[in-house]
Protein backbone atom coordinates (compact mmCIF):
# COMPACT_ATOMS: atom_id res chain seq x y z
CA UNK A 1 0.00 0.00 0.00
CA UNK A 2 1.33 3.15 -1.18
CA UNK A 3 0.98 5.59 1.86
CA UNK A 4 1.84 8.82 0.41
CA UNK A 5 -1.67 8.72 -1.45
CA UNK A 6 -4.44 10.58 -0.13
CA UNK A 7 -6.95 8.11 1.61
CA UNK A 8 -10.13 9.30 3.87
CA UNK A 9 -7.96 7.84 6.79
CA UNK A 10 -4.66 9.44 6.58
CA UNK A 11 -5.93 12.53 4.54
CA UNK A 12 -4.58 14.95 6.53
CA UNK A 13 -1.22 13.25 7.24
CA UNK A 14 -0.71 13.24 3.64
CA UNK A 15 -1.59 16.92 3.39
CA UNK A 16 0.49 17.89 6.07
CA UNK A 17 3.51 16.03 4.04
CA UNK A 18 2.91 18.02 1.43
CA UNK A 19 3.98 20.93 3.39
CA UNK A 20 7.83 22.06 1.39
CA UNK A 21 10.55 21.26 4.49
CA UNK A 22 12.08 24.65 4.00
CA UNK A 23 8.56 26.49 4.50
CA UNK A 24 8.80 28.78 7.62
CA UNK A 25 8.43 27.09 10.81
CA UNK A 26 5.42 28.69 12.62
CA UNK A 27 3.48 28.57 9.38
CA UNK A 28 4.13 25.09 8.35
CA UNK A 29 2.88 24.64 12.47
CA UNK A 30 0.11 26.21 11.88
CA UNK A 31 -1.40 24.89 8.44
CA UNK A 32 -0.47 21.31 9.66
CA UNK A 33 -2.53 21.83 12.89
CA UNK A 34 -5.57 23.90 10.55
CA UNK A 35 -5.37 21.02 8.14
CA UNK A 36 -6.13 18.23 11.21
CA UNK A 37 -8.88 20.33 12.83
CA UNK A 38 -10.50 20.66 9.47
CA UNK A 39 -10.08 17.41 8.82
CA UNK A 40 -11.01 15.90 11.48
CA UNK A 41 -14.86 18.26 11.32
CA UNK A 42 -15.89 17.18 8.13
CA UNK A 43 -15.34 13.33 9.10
CA UNK A 44 -16.83 14.43 12.15
CA UNK A 45 -20.23 15.79 10.16
CA UNK A 46 -19.60 13.88 7.65
CA UNK A 47 -19.80 17.08 5.47
CA UNK A 48 -22.17 16.61 2.24
CA UNK A 49 -21.51 17.73 -1.25
CA UNK A 50 -24.16 20.06 -0.78
CA UNK A 51 -22.88 21.72 2.54
CA UNK A 52 -19.96 21.97 1.20
CA UNK A 53 -20.82 24.15 -1.52
CA UNK A 54 -23.07 25.81 0.80
CA UNK A 55 -19.69 26.70 2.84
CA UNK A 56 -18.27 27.97 -0.71
CA UNK A 57 -21.00 30.48 -1.08
CA UNK A 58 -21.63 31.77 2.29
CA UNK A 59 -17.57 32.34 2.37
CA UNK A 60 -17.76 33.91 -1.03
CA UNK A 61 -20.96 35.84 -0.44
CA UNK A 62 -18.71 37.28 3.06
CA UNK A 63 -15.69 37.95 1.46
CA UNK A 64 -17.84 40.64 -1.52
CA UNK A 65 -19.50 42.15 1.76
CA UNK A 66 -15.99 43.24 2.61
CA UNK A 67 -15.10 46.68 1.30
CA UNK A 68 -12.89 49.43 2.63
CA UNK A 69 -15.05 50.06 5.50
CA UNK A 70 -17.02 46.84 6.10
CA UNK A 71 -14.97 43.85 7.28
CA UNK A 72 -17.35 40.79 7.07
CA UNK A 73 -14.65 38.09 8.08
CA UNK A 74 -13.57 39.91 11.03
CA UNK A 75 -17.31 39.66 11.98
CA UNK A 76 -17.68 36.20 11.26
CA UNK A 77 -14.48 35.51 13.48
CA UNK A 78 -16.43 37.69 16.48
CA UNK A 79 -19.68 35.99 16.38
CA UNK A 80 -17.88 32.41 16.48
CA UNK A 81 -15.85 33.86 19.34
CA UNK A 82 -13.00 33.48 17.81
CA UNK A 83 -11.91 37.25 17.92
CA UNK A 84 -12.44 37.03 21.82
CA UNK A 85 -10.57 33.95 21.92
CA UNK A 86 -7.01 35.14 19.98
CA UNK A 87 -7.59 38.52 22.09
CA UNK A 88 -7.76 36.43 25.47
CA UNK A 89 -4.89 33.82 24.69
CA UNK A 90 -2.94 37.54 23.52
CA UNK A 91 -3.64 39.22 26.53
CA UNK A 92 -3.34 37.14 29.37
CA UNK A 93 -3.17 39.47 32.63
CA UNK A 94 -2.83 36.70 34.98
CA UNK A 95 -5.25 38.85 37.40
CA UNK A 96 -3.12 41.84 37.46
CA UNK A 97 -4.20 44.18 35.08
CA UNK A 98 -7.00 45.55 33.08
CA UNK A 99 -8.84 42.66 30.97
CA UNK A 100 -9.18 43.22 27.07
CA UNK A 101 -11.80 42.87 25.16
CA UNK A 102 -12.37 42.94 21.06
CA UNK A 103 -11.97 46.26 19.11
CA UNK A 104 -15.32 46.24 16.70
CA UNK A 105 -15.08 47.93 13.47
CA UNK A 106 -16.53 51.73 14.90
CA UNK A 107 -12.65 52.59 16.15
CA UNK A 108 -11.47 55.66 14.57
CA UNK A 109 -7.54 55.49 13.77
CA UNK A 110 -7.80 59.39 15.44
CA UNK A 111 -10.24 59.91 18.22
CA UNK A 112 -10.73 63.99 18.53
CA UNK A 113 -8.20 64.82 21.34
CA UNK A 114 -10.29 66.50 24.20
CA UNK A 115 -9.53 68.53 27.03
CA UNK A 116 -10.21 66.07 30.52
CA UNK A 117 -13.48 67.12 31.64
CA UNK A 118 -15.06 67.30 28.43
CA UNK A 119 -18.63 66.53 27.29
CA UNK A 120 -18.35 63.91 24.49
CA UNK A 121 -22.24 64.12 23.70
CA UNK A 122 -22.10 66.48 21.11
CA UNK A 123 -25.80 65.73 20.20
CA UNK A 124 -29.13 64.07 21.07
CA UNK A 125 -30.39 62.36 23.57
CA UNK A 126 -29.17 60.41 26.58
CA UNK A 127 -28.68 60.00 30.71
CA UNK A 128 -25.58 62.42 31.40
CA UNK A 129 -23.19 60.81 33.03
CA UNK A 130 -19.94 61.40 34.56
CA UNK A 131 -16.99 58.85 33.78
CA UNK A 132 -13.85 58.68 36.20
CA UNK A 133 -10.97 56.78 36.54
CA UNK A 134 -7.39 56.32 37.09
CA UNK A 135 -4.74 54.52 34.94
CA UNK A 136 -1.72 53.10 37.09
CA UNK A 137 0.97 50.25 36.44
CA UNK A 138 1.19 47.13 37.87
CA UNK A 139 2.14 48.38 41.22
CA UNK A 140 -0.63 50.92 41.64
CA UNK A 141 2.09 53.59 40.29
CA UNK A 142 -0.06 56.37 38.60
CA UNK A 143 0.95 56.97 34.97
CA UNK A 144 0.66 60.36 34.33
CA UNK A 145 0.27 61.78 30.91
CA UNK A 146 -1.22 58.25 29.64
CA UNK A 147 -4.08 58.40 26.85
CA UNK A 148 -7.82 57.29 27.28
CA UNK A 149 -9.09 56.59 23.74
CA UNK A 150 -12.81 56.50 23.81
CA UNK A 151 -15.90 55.80 21.70
CA UNK A 152 -19.40 54.54 22.41
CA UNK A 153 -22.92 54.30 20.93
CA UNK A 154 -25.88 56.84 21.22
CA UNK A 155 -28.48 56.47 23.60
CA UNK A 156 -30.41 55.06 19.98
CA UNK A 157 -27.46 52.55 20.08
CA UNK A 158 -25.58 53.78 16.79
CA UNK A 159 -21.81 55.23 16.59
CA UNK A 160 -21.54 58.15 14.54
CA UNK A 161 -20.23 56.87 11.49
CA UNK A 162 -23.49 54.90 10.98
CA UNK A 163 -25.42 57.93 11.12
CA UNK A 164 -23.33 60.68 9.38
CA UNK A 165 -26.87 62.64 8.51
CA UNK A 166 -27.63 62.56 12.06
CA UNK A 167 -24.95 62.93 14.34
CA UNK A 168 -21.85 65.31 14.17
CA UNK A 169 -18.59 63.41 13.55
CA UNK A 170 -16.81 62.56 16.45
CA UNK A 171 -20.10 62.54 18.69
CA UNK A 172 -19.31 60.49 21.65
CA UNK A 173 -15.61 60.13 20.79
CA UNK A 174 -12.76 61.48 22.38
CA UNK A 175 -9.09 61.14 23.10
CA UNK A 176 -7.97 62.32 26.74
CA UNK A 177 -4.74 62.57 28.56
CA UNK A 178 -4.81 61.69 32.11
CA UNK A 179 -3.33 64.35 34.72
CA UNK A 180 0.04 63.67 36.36
CA UNK A 181 -1.72 61.21 38.90
CA UNK A 182 -3.15 58.88 36.20
CA UNK A 183 -7.22 60.00 36.48
CA UNK A 184 -9.07 61.11 33.89
CA UNK A 185 -12.62 61.83 33.54
CA UNK A 186 -15.28 63.09 31.14
CA UNK A 187 -18.75 63.69 30.33
CA UNK A 188 -20.93 61.57 28.42
CA UNK A 189 -24.35 60.13 28.21
CA UNK A 190 -25.15 56.46 28.94
CA UNK A 191 -24.54 54.25 25.94
CA UNK A 192 -27.56 51.65 24.45
CA UNK A 193 -26.93 48.27 23.52
CA UNK A 194 -27.50 47.71 19.85
CA UNK A 195 -27.48 45.03 16.97
CA UNK A 196 -23.97 44.55 15.19
CA UNK A 197 -24.26 44.57 11.35
CA UNK A 198 -27.25 41.80 10.31
CA UNK A 199 -27.15 42.71 6.57
CA UNK A 200 -24.61 40.55 5.57
CA UNK A 201 -24.32 36.55 5.56
CA UNK A 202 -23.07 37.14 9.25
CA UNK A 203 -26.26 38.12 10.08
CA UNK A 204 -27.77 35.47 7.86
CA UNK A 205 -25.93 32.89 10.20
CA UNK A 206 -26.86 34.42 13.34
CA UNK A 207 -30.47 34.44 12.17
CA UNK A 208 -30.41 30.59 10.79
CA UNK A 209 -28.76 29.57 14.13
CA UNK A 210 -31.42 31.31 16.38
CA UNK A 211 -29.23 33.93 17.57
CA UNK A 212 -29.36 37.40 18.38
CA UNK A 213 -27.29 40.09 17.22
CA UNK A 214 -27.14 42.42 19.81
CA UNK A 215 -24.26 43.72 22.20
CA UNK A 216 -24.89 45.04 25.54
CA UNK A 217 -24.62 48.96 26.22
CA UNK A 218 -20.69 49.86 26.72
CA UNK A 219 -17.92 52.30 26.53
CA UNK A 220 -14.83 51.16 24.47
CA UNK A 221 -11.57 52.13 25.79
CA UNK A 222 -7.96 51.93 24.70
CA UNK A 223 -5.77 52.70 27.62
CA UNK A 224 -1.48 52.96 26.77
CA UNK A 225 1.23 54.61 28.36
CA UNK A 226 4.87 54.93 27.27
CA UNK A 227 6.68 51.60 28.45
CA UNK A 228 3.37 49.32 29.25
CA UNK A 229 1.34 47.30 27.70
CA UNK A 230 -1.57 49.26 26.09
CA UNK A 231 -5.16 47.26 26.26
CA UNK A 232 -8.03 47.80 24.40
CA UNK A 233 -11.25 46.84 26.45
CA UNK A 234 -14.99 47.93 27.14
CA UNK A 235 -16.64 49.39 30.41
CA UNK A 236 -20.30 47.14 30.25
CA UNK A 237 -22.79 48.51 31.89
CA UNK A 238 -24.46 46.29 34.57
CA UNK A 239 -28.14 46.54 33.84
CA UNK A 240 -27.91 46.25 30.19
CA UNK A 241 -30.10 44.20 28.18
CA UNK A 242 -27.73 40.95 26.58
CA UNK A 243 -25.24 41.14 29.23
CA UNK A 244 -25.43 37.68 29.82
CA UNK A 245 -25.61 36.93 25.61
CA UNK A 246 -23.27 39.79 24.23
CA UNK A 247 -23.70 38.50 20.07
CA UNK A 248 -19.87 38.53 20.16
CA UNK A 249 -18.82 36.84 23.48
CA UNK A 250 -16.63 40.03 24.82
CA UNK A 251 -18.00 40.53 28.23
CA UNK A 252 -15.60 39.62 31.08
CA UNK A 253 -17.00 39.79 34.67
CA UNK A 254 -14.33 42.19 35.55
CA UNK A 255 -15.32 44.57 32.91
CA UNK A 256 -18.98 45.29 34.14
CA UNK A 257 -19.68 47.97 36.30
CA UNK A 258 -22.67 49.43 37.55
CA UNK A 259 -24.04 53.18 37.00
CA UNK A 260 -25.38 54.75 40.02
CA UNK A 261 -27.49 58.27 40.05
CA UNK A 262 -26.32 61.28 41.38
CA UNK A 263 -29.18 63.16 43.09
CA UNK A 264 -26.88 65.98 44.17
CA UNK A 265 -27.25 69.94 42.74
CA UNK A 266 -24.00 70.40 44.39
CA UNK A 267 -22.16 67.81 42.73
CA UNK A 268 -24.05 67.97 39.75
CA UNK A 269 -22.96 71.53 38.96
CA UNK A 270 -19.43 70.77 39.94
CA UNK A 271 -19.66 68.10 37.53
CA UNK A 272 -21.00 70.39 34.04
CA UNK A 273 -24.09 68.09 34.40
CA UNK A 274 -28.09 68.41 34.90
CA UNK A 275 -29.45 66.83 38.22
CA UNK A 276 -29.83 64.40 38.53
CA UNK A 277 -26.96 62.17 36.85
CA UNK A 278 -25.32 58.87 36.56
CA UNK A 279 -21.95 58.03 37.22
CA UNK A 280 -19.37 55.53 36.02
CA UNK A 281 -15.94 54.55 37.60
CA UNK A 282 -13.18 52.71 35.62
CA UNK A 283 -9.52 52.04 36.93
CA UNK A 284 -7.32 51.07 34.22
CA UNK A 285 -4.25 48.93 35.40
CA UNK A 286 -1.69 48.25 32.43
CA UNK A 287 1.26 45.86 32.72
CA UNK A 288 5.22 46.64 31.91
CA UNK A 289 5.74 46.29 28.20
CA UNK A 290 8.41 43.64 29.06
CA UNK A 291 6.33 41.71 31.49
CA UNK A 292 4.39 38.24 31.31
CA UNK A 293 1.28 37.81 33.48
CA UNK A 294 1.52 35.71 36.15
CA UNK A 295 -0.64 32.79 36.56
CA UNK A 296 -3.90 34.37 38.47
CA UNK A 297 -2.78 34.82 42.28
CA UNK A 298 -4.82 36.13 45.02
CA UNK A 299 -3.41 39.40 44.76
CA UNK A 300 -4.96 43.18 43.02
CA UNK A 301 -7.88 42.63 40.97
CA UNK A 302 -10.42 45.34 39.02
CA UNK A 303 -13.15 46.11 40.96
CA UNK A 304 -16.31 43.60 39.49
CA UNK A 305 -19.81 43.74 39.64
C1 LIG B 1 -18.44 46.97 18.79
O1 LIG B 1 -18.46 46.84 19.99
O2 LIG B 1 -18.39 48.10 18.34
C2 LIG B 1 -18.52 45.74 17.91
C3 LIG B 1 -17.72 44.65 18.19
C4 LIG B 1 -17.78 43.53 17.37
C5 LIG B 1 -18.64 43.51 16.28
C6 LIG B 1 -19.45 44.60 16.01
C7 LIG B 1 -19.39 45.73 16.84
FE1 LIG C 1 -19.27 48.82 20.47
Amino acid sequence: MNDSLFSEERSAEVVAASFGADADPRLRRVMTSLVRHLHDFVKDVELTNAEWEQAIAFLTATGQKCDSVRQEFILLSDVLGVSMLVETINHRTGGQATESTVTGPFHLVASPPRQLGADIALAGPGEPCLVTGQVTGPESEPLGGATIDVWQASADGFYDVQQPAVQPEGNLRGLFTAGSDGRFWFRTIVPSHYPIPGDGPVGDLLRATGRHPYRPAHIHFIVSAPGYRPVTTHLFVDESLYIDSDAVFGVKDSLVRRFPTVDDPARAAEAGLPNPFRTAHFDARLLRAEQVAQPETAGPRQEGR
